[in-house]
């Protein structure tokens, strides 16, 4: 198989992993992985803009609950870089529903509802682009690999 190409993901530390004190916990696990963290804030995710990154999910019966929880305090947006950063950040976090979410992964081990799925985690290059500009500008993305330095 081929090493995959180096991507970008966005994460997010949703409101009930804030306040379980798991920022640490989670952050933890995606760096010794081998991600990098090229952006990291802490905010409180208004309604318009959480609208905006849930557009797909919009009619969906859970939606109203969704928006209400991103919304109800605060997250930790993180952006990470990585050889296929997508798809790896996507196998860390495991399925939606932790109640089905395979032991060993951030809600599988971690979580029990699923509104309340402490992580949100980009599913596609394309995602993770749009959802990326939505929570930070270009300037505020910072690789800090050396020029020339071999990316592992
Ligand atoms: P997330 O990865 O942030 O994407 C959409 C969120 O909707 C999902 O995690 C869950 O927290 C929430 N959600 C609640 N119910 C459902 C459902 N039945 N299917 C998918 N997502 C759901």
């Amino acid at each position: 198989m081929a090493e995959g190409s180096v991507e970008r993901t966005l994460v997010l530390v949703k409101p009930d992993g804030v306040r379980r004190g798991l920022v640490g916990e989670i952050v933890g696990r995606l760096e010794r992985k081998g991600l990098r963290i090229v952006a990291a804030k802490m905010l409180r995710i208004a309604p318009e803009r959480a609208q905006r990154h849930y557009a797909e999910h919009q009619g969906k019966p859970f939606y109203p609950a969704l928006i209400q929880h991103i919304t109800s305090g605060p997250v930790v947006a993180l952006a990470l870089e990585g050889r296929s950063a997508v798809a790896v950040t996507r196998l860390l976090t495991g399925a939606t529903n932790p109640q089905i979410a395979a032991p060993g992964t951030i809600r599988g081990d971690l979580a029990l509802g699923l509104t309340p799925n402490l992580v949100h985690a980009s599913d596609s290059p394309d995602a993770a682009a749009r959802e990326l500009a939505l929570y930070f500008a270009p300037e505020e993305l910072l690789p800090y690999a050396r020029v020339g330095e071999e990316y592992f």
